[in-house]
């Protein structure tokens, strides 16, 4: 008889590798499966998000950012460089070096943590009648072992979604995994969708001297974000980053020849298009990844976009198993997915030491948006034309960087930051901010909210000056008619 651990996670990414830590932190007997292996062959945990995703995209935007610095904007401060050149190579060793020091980092902590690690693929085995616990098949090439456990997690995450009319190659057609290794910045590149991914990849390129060309297929641009700000960014990221971007655009069909690929679309306007590029990237959103995990033989139930469903505490139709991160609803992101692990863990743990199944849900109202384009995009609540379309009254504070000493003397002045509040309560409904550094500013709008502030209280706060978060404050002060500098 094999050893019934208390959980087994399968997935290493955020979700999984997360709530790993926190179960073993709480003194679960815990194992984590995760399938990711390095190229010589060995586990390489953290998922997407460590692998191929949050950390390679940002080592990447940091690194391009710098040369687009010095190439355009180094000369406002009275600095001339001349002769500046890129390796793209060195960039991407530099990448995949931050990827291998956290991908040992998580092996080091489940090692602290008592976590036992298997590299392999997991799949839920047919639980007959009267077994409590779950059998885990996990194959890693020829080998195959089994994995007993009280309560499995399902952290497996995400993959890119495709378009019928062409394969990825990684060579000329990229997804995230291939947008994140080019040897070389093509001279001209096109990207197929002007989400999250494409922004960021696109501007990576583009900051390193690439012809880039988005193709988005909503007539308008960033619909997830408020539309003021995403009006904003439009004209930004056109006109100072130099990205083309298209919307309304019907992709009719995709041919990748020996040196170029081809894509034929319609225009907004209905008109036949042709854009040859070297590279074509392909962020079309991506799906849950539930293959191979024994969805069917088990009877675990998926939501009719394909998410495995859950409840509000991640609690799947299948006893002790529940699954969190990307291959469930919400918003895909790693912070939502460590946040779900953690309270996954949480709930197992107080069940299994007294009982206990009562849990607050996660308030996905309060989860931060970032895009790390340039400027940044962040936002958190709700948009304004949310607050229009359920009829509530709402009032607005907004206030420019291009008001702020700090942004001005960074030469980082363009964007806003905007406050919504609840017009009779004050209570704070969204911030959406776009400028420099946004990604960090956010926190504290999240934080307000998280608290229930009003934006009288964050007008009440006192602000270090000359800071970038004094546009957040005027923004609150504003929501009450009172801002100072404007
Ligand atoms: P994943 O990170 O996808 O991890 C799932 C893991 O499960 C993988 O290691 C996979 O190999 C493993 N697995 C799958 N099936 C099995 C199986 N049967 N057995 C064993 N193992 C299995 N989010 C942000 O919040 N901020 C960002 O800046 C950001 N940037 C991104 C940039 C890019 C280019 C991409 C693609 C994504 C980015 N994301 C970002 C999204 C983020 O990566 C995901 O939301 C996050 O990784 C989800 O975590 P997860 O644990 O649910 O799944
Ligand atoms: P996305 O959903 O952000 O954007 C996909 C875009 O492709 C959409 O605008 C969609 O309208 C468009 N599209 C779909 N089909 C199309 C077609 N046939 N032709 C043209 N356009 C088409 O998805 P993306 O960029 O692939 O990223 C996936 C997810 O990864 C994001 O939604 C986000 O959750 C996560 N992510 C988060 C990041 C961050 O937090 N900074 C960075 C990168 C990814």
């Amino acid at each position: 008889m094999s050893e019934i651990h208390d959980v087994v996670i399968i997935g290493g990414g955020p979700g999984g590798y997360v709530a790993a830590i926190r179960c073993a932190q709480l003194g679960l007997n815990t194992v984590c499966i995760d399938a990711w292996k390095n190229a010589r062959g060995r586990a390489s945990l953290g998922g997407t998000c460590l692998n191929v995703g949050c950390i390679p995209s940002k080592a990447l935007l940091e690194s391009s950012e710098h040369f687009f610095q010095i190439q355009h904007k180094i000369s406002a401060h009275g600095i001339a460089v001349q002769g500046a050149t890129v390796d793209v190579p060195a960039m991407i060793a530099r990448k995949d070096k931050i990827v291998t020091t956290f991908t040992a980092g998580i092996a080091s902590l489940f090692k602290k943590n008592g976590v036992k690690s298997v590299l392999g693929t997991g799949k839920l085995l047919k639980r007959t009648d009267g077994e409590t616990a779950w059998t885990i098949e996990v194959t890693n090439g020829e080998a195959t072992q089994t994995i007993q456990a009280e309560h499995i997690i399902v952290a497996t995450g995400s993959v890119p979604r495709q378009l019928p009319m062409i394969e990825i190659d990684n060579n000329r057609i990229l997804d995230n995994i291939g947008a994140l290794s080019l040897s070389e910045t093509p001279q001209r590149l096109g990207v197929i969708g002007a989400g999250v991914i494409g922004l960021e990849m696109g501007s990576v390129w583009r900051r390193l001297g690439a012809e880039v060309t988005i193709l988005e297929a909503m007539p308008d641009f960033l619909m997830a974000a408020d539309t003021q700000i995403a009006q904003e960014a439009r004209k930004i990221l056109t006109k100072e980053s130099g990205l083309h971007i298209q919307t309304g655009v019907k992709i009719n069909s995709i041919n990748s020849g020996d040196a170029s690929v081809t894509i034929d679309y319609l225009d907004a306007d209905g008109n036949a298009q042709q854009l040859e590029v070297d590279k074509l990237i392909v962020a079309v959103g991506r799906i849950p990844n539930t293959s191979g995990l024994g969805i069917e033989e088990n009877g675990l139930k998926l939501d009719d976009r394909g998410f495995i469903a859950v409840d509000d505490c991640c609690r799947t139709n299948l006893p002790d198993v529940y699954a969190v991160g990307d291959v469930v609803r919400g918003p895909m992101l790693a912070h939502k997915a460590s946040e779900e692990g953690i309270f996954v863990a949480e709930a197992i743990a107080a069940m299994i030491k007294d009982g206990d199944e009562s849990h607050e849900a996660i308030d996905f109202n309060t989860i931060p948006w970032v895009i790390y384009t340039s400027p940044e995009i962040a936002w958190v609540g709700k948009t304004e034309q949310e607050l229009k379309a359920a009829g509530v009254s709402y009032k607005t504070g907004q206030f420019p960087f291009m008001a702020n000493g700090r942004a001005r003397a960074m030469n980082e002045a363009a964007g806003f930051v905007k406050v919504l509040a609840d017009a009779e309560t004050d209570r704070v409904l969204g911030v959406h901010m776009i400028g420099p550094h946004v990604s960090e500013m956010i926190s504290e709008a999240v934080m307000a909210m998280a608290f229930s502030a009003c934006s009288e209280d964050i007008a009440a706060i006192v602000h270090a000056h000359p800071s970038l978060s004094e546009v957040f404050h005027e923004a609150a002060l504003g929501a009450n008619n009172r801002a100072l500098h404007i």
